[in-house]
């Protein structure tokens, strides 16, 4: 144990969003029986939490249109939790309709990313969640409050950090049990990751085991990024086999951390998983040539030219 390791957690849940946050930005026709595989790959692989779909809008989220077909035939691993995207109460009714027990709701720290991704205000939005956030807590069903755009907008720029927070708290007061915060379109640097974590643990009273951090690795951060929170005490990421996803609403925002390259990371840091690497790589060899282009994982990436 140095300085350097002192302050890192031992073991890390890694949150797998490629079925969701990866496939719903694919423009390739991925059938309900592919993404119900790769989904049973990536928990196999010892994934606690695989994000498997959206009952969004279809006409938002075309690919992922298929919601409820998928969540009927995925075998269920006791050992990992299948969250879902709701929008709203429709969503949460369908949601429930497929026998969903995680969901996860959505919203950001800057107004137009919002209007353009849910078409509403934060306000609203944090509106529409309050009746779904408390019919998921009478079921017993664990909730996710994601915000997106928490380092950078791609409408706005900048984001005021004072606005992660008010919205964090918001979310937190209605019952949601974790919150994950994304750099949708990848901007943010490490100082910026101590900053927000910094204010939403002193001024905000968050407690360091609800939250979870979402990198997108567009500008090559999102490892550094990862490394700052793990030393402020973050123990949950978020990441996508091959390094799959974007974000239809957000233009240059490119895939999300890799769940390969975080693995790599976490496993040769001596900070516990319990996924097998070679498993996740298998579930990403399996998806990637339905997509027509090559995944951004570094690690995928060397360990298919060495074979
Ligand atoms: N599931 C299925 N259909 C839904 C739905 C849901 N959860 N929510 C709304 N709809 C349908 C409505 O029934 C309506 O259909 P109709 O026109 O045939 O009557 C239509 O969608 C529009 O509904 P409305 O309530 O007016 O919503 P909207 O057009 O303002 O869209 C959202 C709001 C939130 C439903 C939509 O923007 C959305 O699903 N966005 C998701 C975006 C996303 O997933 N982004 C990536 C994650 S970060
Ligand atoms: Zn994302």
């Amino acid at each position: 144990m140095n300085a350097m390791t002192s302050h890192l957690p031992k073991s890390v849940r890694v949150v797998e969003v490629g079925p969701r946050d990866g496939l719903q930005n694919e423009k390739a026709l991925i059938t309900t029986e592919q993404k119900i595989r790769f989904i049973q790959m990536l928990a196999e692989a010892g994934l606690p939490v695989v994000e498997a779909t959206s009952f969004v809008s279809p006409r938002a989220i075309p690919q992922l249109s298929d919601a409820a077909a998928v969540m009927a035939d995925i075998v269920r691993l006791p050992s990992t939790q299948y969250p879902v995207l709701v929008p709203n109460l429709k969503g949460m009714e369908r949601a429930l309709a497929a026998g969903v027990r995680s969901i996860a709701v959505f919203t950001a720290a800057s107004e137009s990313f919002t209007q353009h991704n849910i078409h509403a205000t934060i306000e609203e939005s944090l509106t529409n969640f309050r009746p779904v956030v408390a019919l998921a807590r009478q079921e017993g069903i664990a909730v996710r409050g994601y915000i997106s755009t928490v380092f950078g907008c791609p409408y706005e720029g900048h984001v005021d950090p004072q606005r992660v927070l008010s919205v964090a708290l918001s979310l937190l007061e209605m019952g949601v049990d974790e919150l994950s915060l994304g750099d949708t379109i990848g901007v943010a640097t490490p100082n910026q990751v101590g900053e927000v974590l910094d204010l939403l643990f002193t001024q905000g009273a968050v407690p360091v085991e609800r939250l979870a951090v979402h990198f997108h690795d567009t500008r090559g951060t999102a490892l550094a990024n990862v490394l700052v929170a793990l030393q402020m005490g973050i123990s949950i990421v978020d990441s996508a086999a091959g390094g799959l996803g974007g974000c239809p609403y957000a233009p240059g925002a490119a895939g999300n951390l890799a769940t390969e390259d975080l693995l790599y990371m976490l496993h040769g840091m001596g900070i516990h998983t319990g996924v097998d690497l070679e498993k996740v790589v298998a579930a990403t060899r399996f998806i990637a040539p339905l997509l027509g282009h090559a995944p951004t994982s570094k690690y995928y990436q060397a360990a298919t030219a060495a074979c």
